[in-house]
């Protein structure tokens, strides 16, 4: 199948290089098998995220011409409220310097010591900030979810049951919201439904409880509901964003993915008490509350991207684009996350290395030997990811997986064959693949830093 083709031509070109597969293997050693710590020089075709890594359009670069630099009561910022406002439908917005800003803000606003956080599945940023505040993280996705070759259509989906039970034995107000991903970043990009966002909100309303959306993808959330929600394929993926938004009391929003910037993010509300409380915490850590720790012009970048990211065609092409390189993965046999996800491909390193323990860090040693393989760099989600609990020990998670994330608008059809072949060609030779051992851990999101070490053949099984 032909994927869709680009919505827009190419104006500007940044050239790349494959290394030799010596001096990738060097390289990989130098940054410790951890492609964090990779230098980008070194990559070829750089999949480790879609965050910040996004070309910007001819509208987004004219705008950041337009940025108004003044301290307090910058244009830019005006002109950023009202396309949230528009876009998202909420009235009040507090730019951040990214999403873990707004995560930050509002942590400290809502959550009070010894609260629980119930949420479709962690998220590595958010669960931290939920801790700091005091809260405890509790997950209540659906089942679906843990099985990555399982195909539904909205493997995001909150478990009621689950909410329930758990409002049930708490109480509630011990109750800090409910946070709600959409879609699950760490599921593989898995959609929740409207209908779900619908249950979950009445459940909420009914019991005095606040709902907060993850909006770092909404826009790929909402077009998988319109691709594939009974009766909503007539609606627009901009309507559908704000239907989304109407079922929460605030959104968290890292605006480096959705909306094609750089840098930038924000929290926006229909709260008033909240909006007041995280305005103020804006001043004391990011920055005067009409600039949240960005220029101007970021702001003014972030304005054209709100509104470019929810026209139909760009969407469909971004998810379709995603889609293609997944097929092309599934017909090598390569076991990955299904269904495709809208940000990324998502390599299920349990099935893809099933000699491996998880001890040995299977989705880690995954996205090593595939930059040794082809200069793709990759980025685990496994164990290393999530870290380790208060008693010390690893949080072992259900999931080991290796994220492909593709950029918004910068990769073209042939760079992904090049990617499918690469992992195509690993896959091949995946019962020679070694495991790797941590060598050092810093305390917090040990994933960005840490460094490995390959097993000796001898200590596998
Ligand atoms: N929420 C979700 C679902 C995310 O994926 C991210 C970032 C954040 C919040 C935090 O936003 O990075 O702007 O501070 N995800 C990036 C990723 C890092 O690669 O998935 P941030």
């Amino acid at each position: 199948m032909i994927p869709l083709p680009e919505p827009y031509r190419v104006k500007m070109i940044e050239p790349i290089r494959l290394l030799a597969a010596g001096e990738r293997r060097a390289r990989l050693a130098e940054a410790g098998y951890n492609t964090f710590l990779l230098r980008s020089e070194d990559v070829y075709i750089d999949l480790l995220t879609d965050s910040g890594t996004n070309a910007m359009s001819d509208a987004q670069w004219s705008a950041l011409m337009r940025g108004d630099e003044a301290y307090a009561g910058s244009r830019s910022f005006e002109a950023l409220q009202a396309a949230v406002r528009d876009v998202y439908g909420f009235p009040y917005i507090v730019p951040t310097h990214q999403g873990r800003g707004a995560e930050h803000l509002l942590s400290r606003s809502w959550i009070r010591p010894g609260q629980l956080v119930p949420g479709n599945m962690y998220f590595t940023t958010t669960r931290l900030h939920q801790e700091l505040a005091g809260g405890t993280f509790q997950d209540v996705i659906c089942e679906e979810a843990y099985e990555p070759s399982r195909e539904a259509p909205f493997k995001g989906n909150v478990d009621l049951g689950k909410l329930s039970a758990l409002v049930e034995r708490h109480g509630a107000e011990k109750i800090a919201y409910v946070a709600v991903g959409a879609p699950v970043n760490m599921a593989g990009g898995q959609p929740v439904s409207l209908g779900n966002l619908e249950q979950v909100w009445r459940f909420c309303q009914a019991r005095g409880i606040r709902v907060v959306l993850d909006g770092a993808r909404a826009v790929e959330n909402a077009y998988f509901i319109q691709q594939r929600e009974p009766g909503c394929s007539k609606m627009s993926v901009a309507r559908i964003l704000r239907e989304m938004c109407l079922r929460a009391d605030a959104c968290l929003v890292s605006a480096k993915k959705d909306l094609y910037v750089n840098i930038g993010g924000f929290l926006a509300t229909r709260d008033r008490g909240l909006y007041e409380k995280a305005m103020n915490l804006c001043v004391v850590y990011e920055g005067l509350h009409t600039y949240g720790g960005l220029a101007g012009r970021d702001l003014e970048a972030m304005a054209v991207g709100a509104r470019e990211m929810v026209q139909d065609d760009w969407i469909a092409h971004r998810v379709g684009q995603v889609r293609a390189l997944g097929e092309r993965l599934r017909e090598l046999g390569v076991p990955i996350v299904k269904p495709i996800g809208g940000h990324g491909v998502f390599l299920d390193a349990r099935a893809f290395l099933p000699h491996l323990s998880q001890d040995e860090l299977p989705a880690q040693s995954l996205a090593a030997w595939l930059y040794e393989e082809c200069g793709v760099r990759a980025m685990e989600r496994g164990v290393v990811s999530s870290g380790r609990g208060p008693d010390g020990r690893h949080r072992y998670p259900k999931l080991e997986l290796v994220r492909l994330t593709l950029p918004r608008r910068v990769y073209s059809d042939a760079q992904l064959a090049f990617v499918a072949e690469g992992v195509g060609r690993l896959f091949k030779r995946r019962a020679e693949l070694p495991g790797l051992r941590f060598v050092s851990e810093p305390e917090l999101l040990r994933f960005f830093q840490s460094r490995f070490e390959p097993l000796p053949v001898a200590a596998r099984a």
